[in-house]
C-alpha cells in the first residue's frame, strides 16, 4: 500500500483502509510540502494516524480544479435530474459505508458510537438525499412587465465555493455544505478541522464511484490558519461557507472582502433555555439536560444558560441535577450505555476546565461535576457534567460559549425580565421556551434575537428547516429551502420583444 493510504483497526474491531492525502480532481495526493497533520484519539490520548496536510500551493491547486470543473460540460451542462441522480448515489455510498464512517467518527471525535452511528450518519444521508431532490427542482421566475419585454431570472450557481468546517460534527457538518452546493451546480473546495482530518478523508472515498467528475469535490485537511486561510483569501473562490468560532468567523469575513465574496458563517452562541412556573417541568428538565449535555455539550445552538421563573427555580433544579447524575453516563465512547465520551482535544478539554475554575473564582455555585473525569483508565479529554447556579449577569460563565458539559442556571421574576435577559448577550442562534400557555410561548418566539426558537423542546433541529443565527452568531442560514439561496444567484434576462427604441 501506498504512503497514500494505511490499514487501520478501530477500536470496535473494524478495519479499514485510511486514505491520508489531499483529494484533488479525484484522486489523494501528497501535499506539495509533504507537511502532515496528527490525529488523536480523545478517549486515551494516543496518536491514530498522520495525514497530508495542504499548504496555500495545494490550495491553489485544488481551486484551480475546481473551477476547471466549474466550466467543464461534464458538470456545467449537467441535465439538472442527472445531477440529482449523482447525489442520490453518493447517499446510497454512504449508507453501504455507515458503519466504517460512524466507527471513524467516534474514535477521532470521542463521540458515542450510537450517536455517529444513528443521529450523524442519519442526517449525512437524510441531507444529501433531501438535496438530491431539490437538484431539478429549482426554478427561475417570469416577471411580468409589458407586452414588449420579456424578463425571466435564472438561478445559477456561485462558481467555485469554500467549505470550512469544525469538529464537533465533522461528517454532518460536510453534508450541510456539500448538498445545497452540489445540488445548484457549484463545485467544492472543503477544509475539514484539523482536530478531526479523518472520517471526511473516508468520505471522499466514496466521490468517484457516485460519479461526481473529477474537480467537483475537492477536500483538504490543515491547518485553519494555513489553508483555511488560503482559501478565504483566494482570488479565484466566489463563495466561503464557515461553521466554528465567532472570530474565526470575523477573521475570515475580513479576508473574504478581498475579492467580495459572497459568505454564509455560522459561528458560536450563548443560548438561552427559558422556564416559566407554568412550564411542565418533567418536560424542561428533560429537553434542559438534552439541550446542554448532548455531544459532549459541544454544539453551536446548545442551550448552554438556563434561565428559571422563581417560583420552580428549586424543583427545576432538583430535577435537572438528579437527570443530568443519571442520564450522563460518561465513558468509552463505543460503550453502549455511554451518553457523554471524552471533549474533542486537550486544548478543549482545559478550556472547559478553564471556565469551571472561573466560576468557582467568581463565585457561583457549583452543584454538579466541576472536574476532570477520571475514571475512563486515568487517560482522556473527560469532564464531568457540570452545572453552576446562582449565577450573575455579569460572570464570564454567564456570558462566554464554554462549549462543553458545562451549564450555568439563573432565576428571573417577571416576562419582561426573562426577555431583556434572554437577548442581553452578542450571540443570537438558538433559544427554548417552557411554557404551557401558547400566547405566551408564540410572544417570546417573536421577542427573542436568535435565528431559531424552540417551543417546549430544544435543539430538535431538522434538514429541512432553515439553521443560522442573528447578531453575532452568524450571516445566512443553511438547510432546508432556505440553504438553496446560499449558493445561487439570480440572473435577470431582459428581452426586447419589439421594436422599443
Ligand atoms: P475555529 O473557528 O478556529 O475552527 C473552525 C474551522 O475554522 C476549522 O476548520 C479551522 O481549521 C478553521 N480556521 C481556523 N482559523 C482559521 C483562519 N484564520 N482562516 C480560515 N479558517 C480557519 O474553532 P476552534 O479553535 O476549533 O474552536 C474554538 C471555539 O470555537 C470552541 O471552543 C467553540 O466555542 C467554537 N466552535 C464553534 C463551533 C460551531 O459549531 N459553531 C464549532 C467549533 C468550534
Ligand atoms: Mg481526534
Amino acid at each position: 500500500m501506498s504512503d497514500l493510504f494505511v490499514e487501520l483497526k478501530t477500536p470496535n474491531g473494524k478495519t479499514y483502509k485510511q486514505p491520508r492525502g489531499l483529494f484533488i480532481n479525484n484522486e489523494f495526493v501528497k501535499s506539495k510540502s509533504g507537511e502532515t497533520i496528527s490525529s488523536t484519539n480523545p478517549s486515551d490520548e494516543s496518536e491514530i494516524t498522520t495525514v497530508y496536510a495542504a499548504g496555500p500551493e495545494d490550495v491553489h491547486v485544488a481551486v484551480a480544479a475546481a473551477r476547471k470543473a466549474f466550466k467543464d460540460p461534464s458538470w456545467r451542462d449537467l441535465d439538472s435530474t442527472a445531477r440529482g441522480a449523482i447525489l442520490f448515489k453518493f447517499a446510497e455510498l454512504i449508507e453501504q459505508h455507515r458503519e466504517t464512517l460512524a466507527a471513524i467518527e467516534t474514535w477521532d471525535n470521542g463521540k458515542p458510537f450510537s450517536v455517529s452511528l444513528n443521529d450523524d450518519l442519519g442526517e449525512v444521508i437524510g441531507t444529501i438525499k433531501y438535496y438530491a431532490g431539490y437538484a431539478d427542482k429549482i426554478h427561475g421566475q417570469v416577471i411580468e412587465t409589458s407586452p414588449a419585454k420579456l424578463a425571466y431570472t435564472i438561478r445559477e450557481p456561485l462558481g467555485v465555493c469554500a467549505q470550512i468546517i469544525p469538529w464537533n460534527f465533522p461528517l454532518a457538518m460536510a453534508a450541510w455544505k456539500l448538498g445545497p452546493a452540489l445540488a445548484t451546480g457549484n463545485t467544492v473546495v472543503m477544509k475539514a478541522a484539523e482536530q478531526t482530518p479523518l472520517s471526511i478523508l473516508y468520505l471522499a472515498t466514496l466521490v468517484k464511484d457516485a460519479g461526481f467528475p473529477p474537480g467537483v469535490i475537492n477536500i483538504l485537511n490543515g491547518e485553519g490558519r494555513k489553508a483555511g486561510a488560503a482559501l478565504a483569501q483566494h482570488l479565484d473562490v466566489d463563495k466561503i461557507a464557515f461553521t466554528g468560532s465567532t472570530a474565526t468567523g470575523k477573521e475570515i469575513m475580513k479576508m473574504a472582502a478581498v475579492n467580495m465574496k459572497n459568505i454564509t458563517l455560522e459561528t458560536g452562541g450563548k443560548s438561552p433555555l427559558v422556564v416559566f412556573d407554568d412550564a411542565d417541568l418533567d418536560q424542561a428538565v428533560k429537553w434542559a439536560h438534552v439541550g446542554i449535555m448532548y455531544n459532549q455539550g459541544q454544539v453551536c445552538t446548545a442551550t448552554s444558560r438556563i434561565l428559571v421563573q422563581e417560583g420552580v427555580y428549586d424543583k427545576f433544579i432538583e430535577g435537572f441535577k438528579k437527570h443530568v447524575s443519571e442520564t450522563s453516563v460518561v465513558g468509552d465512547p463505543f460503550k453502549d450505555d455511554t451518553f457523554q465520551g471524552p471533549q474533542v482535544t486537550k486544548t478543549q478539554f482545559e478550556r472547559v476546565l478553564s471556565y469551571i475554575d472561573a466560576g468557582k473564582k467568581e463565585g457561583a455555585t457549583l452543584v454538579a461535576g466541576g472536574e476532570a473525569y477520571k475514571n475512563v483508565g486515568g487517560k482522556g479529554f473527560f469532564v464531568s457534567p457540570t452545572i453552576f447556579t446562582n449565577v450573575k449577569d455579569d460572570m464570564k460563565i454567564y456570558r462566554e460559549e464554554v462549549f462543553g458539559p458545562f451549564v450555568v442556571i439563573s432565576s428571573f421574576k417577571t416576562e419582561e425580565e426573562a426577555i431583556q435577559r434572554a437577548n442581553d448577550t452578542t450571540y443570537g442562534l438558538g433559544a427554548a421556551v417552557f411554557t404551557q400557555d401558547i400566547t405566551k410561548g408564540h410572544r417570546l418566539a417573536r421577542l427573542i434575537e436568535a435565528g431559531m426558537v424552540w417551543i417546549n423542546s430544544s435543539n430538535d433541529s431538522d434538514i429541512r428547516v432553515p439553521f443560522g443565527g442573528v447578531k453575532q452568531s452568524g450571516i445566512g442560514r443553511e438547510l432546508g429551502e432556505a440553504g438553496l439561496e446560499a449558493y445561487t444567484n439570480k440572473k435577470a434576462v431582459h428581452v426586447n420583444l419589439g421594436n422599443r427604441l
